[in-house]
């Protein structure tokens, strides 16, 4: 115990250093940063201590713990903790897929704006891509141009939440219902926020969140899993875990042993802890990626209502400086709080991205693209299988002109308004 604590005051030395001054011009305002205090510090070193006292690394109570509080976060739904955000959109749509006729020759509706780990996990189903553009300045999909989308082949619609901003997800269930097909929320850039008056990922059966470095909350790499449908989740715990039987508990097992001995040719006294029921994955996470789960997830409140501020604050400072005449600022679509990932912006007015971007660099500040831009142009798919729905013209246009600045909670007022000041220098040099 005396070690644990000794521990625990070193880490906590390192707090003040990552809290240093802000220098504008040399301060690095980064994409994205973490934000830790005293209580991530304690249960990361305690996990950390139990690990090595147990002489065990994997997965244990914390995970538990971590899948309870998140479960409880979503009225109840199960949640099962994996290695990422890119494994829970695998796991998802293997454990959708897997239990679907006609997926060979099926299309999928998704965003033509995406991240790979997003469309990959469609491709690798067997589905078919079916592009949507996205509206500007919402970045979401329209739901006459969904509904438009759809044919005789469509099973099932993937959306991400862009950079936090809400799809439309109560239509989509609501359109998903009524054609039975399925509806997958990627809210790996939005934990935290909502549409309608219920948290994003409440409406999608599965969705997925990222706990990577660069999201709301972190556990270093890190995804969930989120469903209310019982088998669905045993499917995917069995994938996750090499594809071993799941069950509740030992009785369920003597069930399951009964199952496979009608089933299988395998030896009636094989243990049934390793008796695989699907063709699996090893996807899982370790406890002490869970313990800081915990602790993160208790501030995320805190941390979107940080990111709100900052948001509202460079969009207000641009305006005071007439900047926005000359920028498109993200606007999301009614009904919406969002948990803003980053600052989405889009040049107009015949500006050259790459003018501006250069200019905030060159002062510190960082700046990504709106993720992968349109999938459709990136290397890795140019021989891809894919069909458009519509025209991708906002897609497009977000390809050429748009980039992404931080908002992270670790940065301030002050942090916000420089890059407020710095944009508007750019935008009219
Ligand atoms: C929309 C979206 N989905 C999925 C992912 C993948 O999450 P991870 O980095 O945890 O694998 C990302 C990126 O982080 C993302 O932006």
């Amino acid at each position: 115990m005396r070690n644990e604590l000794t521990l625990i005051r070193d880490m906590e030395r390192i707090l003040p250093r990552s809290r240093r001054k802000f220098v504008p011009g040399e301060t690095p305002l980064r994409i994205a940063q973490p934000l830790f205090d005293r209580e991530d510090i304690r249960i990361f070193v305690e996990s950390s201590v139990e690990m090595f006292e147990t002489s065990w690394i994997g997965i244990g109570h914390y995970t538990r713990e971590f899948e309870d509080a998140f479960s409880s976060r979503f009225g109840g739904r199960k949640a099962l903790f994996v290695n990422s955000g890119t494994s829970a959109n695998y796991l998802a749509l293997s454990s959708v897929t897997a239990a679907m006729a006609g997926v060979a020759g099926g299309n999928c509706l998704t965003t033509a704006l995406t991240f790979p780990s997003t469309i990959n996990p469609v491709i690798a189903s067997g589905l078919k891509p079916r592009l949507l553009d996205i509206g500007l300045p919402s970045y979401s999909v329209d739901m006459d141009e969904v509904e438009g989308a759809v044919d005789g082949k469509t099973r099932g619609i993937v959306v991400p939440h862009i950079l936090g901003l809400p799809q439309p997800a109560a239509e989509l269930r609501h359109l998903a219902n009524r054609l039975s097909v399925f509806f997958m929320e990627d809210v790996c850039d939005a934990i935290g926020g909502s549409y309608r008056g219920r948290p994003l990922g409440s409406y999608g059966d599965p969705s997925t969140f990222s706990f990577y470095a660069a999201h709301q909350i972190t556990t270093g790499e890190g995804g969930m899993l989120l469903t209310s449908d019982r088998e669905l989740y045993r499917r995917a715990r069995s994938l996750r875990d090499w594809g071993k039987t799941v069950t509740e508990d030992e009785g369920e097992y003597a069930i399951r042993k009964l199952e496979h001995r009608r089933t299988s040719r395998l030896p009636a006294d094989y243990d049934a802890r390793f008796i695989f029921d699907t063709k699996g994955f090893n996807l899982k996470p370790i406890d002490i990626q869970a313990a800081l789960g915990i602790s993160q997830l208790r501030k995320l409140d805190q941390f979107t209502g940080r990111r709100r501020e900052n948001f509202n604050s460079l969009a207000d400072g641009l305006r005071d400086r007439g900047a926005d005449d000359s920028l498109i600022i993200a606007e999301p679509i009614g009904g919406s709080d969002v948990s803003w990932f980053g600052f989405p912006l889009v040049v107009e007015k015949g500006l050259k991205r790459g003018r501006v971007v250069s200019r905030l660099e060159s002062r510190n500040i960082e700046t990504r693209p709106i993720l992968a831009g349109n999938i459709e142009d990136q290397p890795a798919y140019s021989r891809s299988d894919f069909t458009r729905a519509s025209k991708l013209t906002n897609t497009e246009r977000v390809t050429r002109d748009g980039f992404f600045v931080g908002l992270h909670p670790a940065l301030g007022s002050e942090e916000m308004d420089y890059i407020a000041e710095q944009l508007s220098i750019a935008v009219k040099l």
